[in-house]
């Protein structure tokens, strides 16, 4: 049986409805988090709820939950669903109300639902690398906030399908930001360069993990934007996201990146990513390396 969380309570799937006047469904107002399950355990988890809740509170939303409690509930879903290696999404929206601009009154409480879904860790992607094309970031000023709306990415999304590749790769003007949903890094001369952590990007959890591994392991790496031209001059490209991990990019708008095959640097983050999984929720059935 397939189970979620509806406000709070344990349901069967099909017994879980949401109102057609749900804020997430009429206007996108909600915020979201996607956590990696992996042996049945949350990776970062505190991680990514400390920022649901940062996302709530910058649209405020006022979550009706502690981490701990939020935590503890998702861990009960994933055991009573079984995930062993998947992931569980959960999102909060700002309720149901007639449709109206303006927020409704703090007697109207959020929407709470979560599900999990058995997802495995893309092999032959982290192996053999992504294709990616380049497409004009569009979206609002507020990229940090972790928001249900997500037309941008989807609109850069669906182009980077059509062109058969994996993802877009995002610029404002000649400043590359991010992906439609992952964070971007480059590598050039040794030195990684992913874009700081302000309003124009999502400061991914996987990016923070990959930043600390930097580090630790003592890899230079710097926090800024960089322009169209670095992007095609660098060594290396990869991206992070929770259900890719760490992705070489081989290919970008049909041309190779460096010499088109993954790069030292991605396979050495790839290794140390994996081995912080590892710490974190044991021994991975399949290791990539
Ligand atoms: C726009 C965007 N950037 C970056 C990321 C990567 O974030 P994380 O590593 O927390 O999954 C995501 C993930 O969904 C995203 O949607």
């Amino acid at each position: 049986m397939d189970w979620v969380i509806h406000n709070g309570e344990m349901l069967e799937r099909k017994n879980a409805k949401v109102d057609i006047e749900d804020r997430g469904y009429q206007f996108g107002d909600g915020v979201y988090e996607v956590i990696r399950i992996y042996n049945g355990k949350l990776f970062t988890a505190t991680e990514h709820l400390q920022r649901l809740v940062e996302s709530a509170a910058k649209v405020g939303i006022t979550l009706p939950y502690k981490v701990a409690e939020l935590q503890t509930m998702l861990e009960e879903l994933i055991s009573k669903n079984e995930v062993d290696l998947g992931i569980v999404y959960l999102q909060f929206t700002r309720g149901e109300s007639p449709r109206k601009h303006a927020f409704p009154g703090i007697d109207v409480a959020p929407t709470f639902v979560a599900y999990t879904r058995k997802v495995d860790r893309p092999q032959a992607k982290m192996e053999r690398g992504m294709k990616a094309i380049t497409e004009e970031d569009i979206r609002w000023l507020r990229c940090d906030i972790k928001s249900l709306n997500l037309l941008g990415n989807l609109l850069a999304n669906q182009k980077a399908t059509e062109a058969g590749c994996d993802e877009a790769i995002l610029h404002r003007g000649n400043t590359v930001t991010e992906g439609s949903h992952t964070n971007i890094s480059i590598v050039k001369n040794g030195i990684v360069i992913t874009h700081e952590a302000d309003n124009f990007i999502l400061n991914g959890i996987s990016r923070q993990v990959m930043l600390k591994l930097c580090k630790e392991h003592d890899i230079p790496f710097e926090e800024r934007a960089f322009t169209l031209e670095e992007l095609n001059a660098a060594d290396e490209v990869f991206l992070t996201g929770t259900t890719i991990e760490v992705v070489p990019v081989i290919m970008i708008n049909e041309k190779p990146v460096g010499v088109g095959v993954p790069g030292t640097m991605t396979r050495k983050l790839q290794s140390l990513f994996e081995d912080e999984i590892v710490r974190e929720c044991g021994p991975l059935l399949e290791n990539r390396v």
